[in-house]
């Protein structure tokens, strides 16, 4: 699915969203530490036909993936949002929409009914991050995704080089790209130029590219600190989950202000070039907020073997960002809903080959080759 994409998206496109940060070694540590986690089959076992159904809570899914908000969809592959958040309804699995999404939060809410949390980039501006709050609550998403691990507008080499602008800056470069992208470019003849369109009301009337541009830096510096975390917790009635936690201690923190949730993440890669790969932390964040928190996380996951690689590892619900994006570019407004069938049966398909019937036994298949070869 991603080589074919690949050659349906155009360049500058690819590279925003495939790309990370820096020397992208972030990127490799993120897919790379979790295909070293190994699960030891057994087959003298009574298992039945694996279940891969999960709560959250208290609310049933059909599996225990789910669609990492992404911002920006709308360039990489233009009108892709509806198609991924209504085959996330279909699968009856959780789905996240951006802040940066080119499709209004009200819109999309109407695609992913009962399985649409909203994930909230918390802007400084205090009347423009209740207003964002409420128009969530009004359009009846139940979990509110805080993402905190942008504080502010980050450098990424490629995009600087493609001059990568929203509303897109159709320089020779773009063009010569996009022209290379027949289906691409007939997809933004059909839904036009992709706009932040949960911003555009708040931007400046009239306001130029440039400024246009500003004001969406402006929008997103700064840290959450305890302060303003526990304003959005004041003003959020439903469950809310902060997104973007690496270190054990800090999910412990935000826990303690009221979070309900922690999505252990390292934004797919693409904010600190020698940040831990998720995989990597999540034990510890499980360790730490002990068995009943609810711990999320993403990064990497590319099939449903890393999916139950995840929740060996301890976490409740695995998240993929990029390869939903991929799967609508490379197959049409169908491949969303392949991708899920394909997850769910690589995620049944590795349960039975191992022997375990319940998500919740995963971690007693883990494999540590160095422990046995000491035991
Ligand atoms: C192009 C792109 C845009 C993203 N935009 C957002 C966003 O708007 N909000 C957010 O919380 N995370 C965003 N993320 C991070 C994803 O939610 C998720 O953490 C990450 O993509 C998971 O890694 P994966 O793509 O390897 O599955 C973005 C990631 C990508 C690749």
């Amino acid at each position: 699915m991603k080589n074919k994409a690949r050659w349906r998206i155009p360049g500058f496109a690819w590279e925003y969203m495939t790309g990370g940060i820096g020397l992208e070694e972030n990127v490799r540590r993120n897919t790379g530490d979790l295909q070293q986690i190994q699960f030891m089959p057994r087959y003298l076992s009574e298992a039945q036909q694996p279940d891969i159904s999960t709560s959250v809570f208290g609310q049933k899914f059909d599996a225990p993936f789910g669609v990492a908000p992404v911002g920006l969809a709308g360039l990489q592959w233009p009108g892709c949002e509806p198609p991924i958040a209504k085959a996330a309804r279909q699968h009856n699995i959780l789905h996240m929409l951006s802040t940066h999404a080119t499709q209004s939060l009200e819109k999309m809410k109407a695609h992913s009914g009962p399985v649409g949390w909203f994930q909230l980039y918390p802007p400084k501006d205090a009347a423009m991050e209740t207003d964002m709050i409420e128009r969530a609550k009004r359009a009846g998403y139940e979990g509110l995704v805080v993402t905190v691990d942008i504080p502010g507008v980050t450098r990424r080499d490629k995009d600087i080089r493609n001059g990568l602008s929203v509303p897109p800056n159709f320089d020779a470069r773009t063009v010569y790209h996009a022209a290379m992208r027949p289906h691409w470019l007939l997809r933004l003849a059909k839904h036009g130029i992709p706009h932040f369109e949960n911003l555009t009301p708040y931007a400046p009337k009239g306001a130029t590219t440039k400024e246009l541009y500003d004001f969406l830096g402006s929008v997103l510096s700064n840290h959450i600190t305890s302060d303003r975390f526990k304003q959005i917790r004041d003003q959020w009635p439903g469950k809310l989950i902060v997104k973007g936690v690496l270190d054990p201690e800090e999910a412990a923190a935000y826990m303690a202000l009221g979070a309900d949730g922690i999505v252990v993440s390292n934004h797919g890669a693409r904010q600190l070039d020698a940040a831990p790969s998720s995989v990597s932390m999540l034990p510890l964040v499980r360790k730490r907020l002990g068995p009943d928190a609810l711990v999320i996380v993403d990064g990497g996951v590319r099939s449903g073997l890393d999916i139950a690689r995840m929740i060996a590892l301890g976490a409740d619900y695995v998240l993929l960002g990029r390869p939903f994006i991929f799967s609508v570019a490379a197959i049409g407004d169908e491949g969303p809903s392949h991708l899920m069938d394909v997850l769910k049966a690589e995620l049944r398909g590795t349960m039975w080959q191992l022997g375990c019937q319940k998500l919740g036994d995963l971690h007693k298949f883990l494999h540590q080759p160095e422990k046995a070869a000491n035991a």
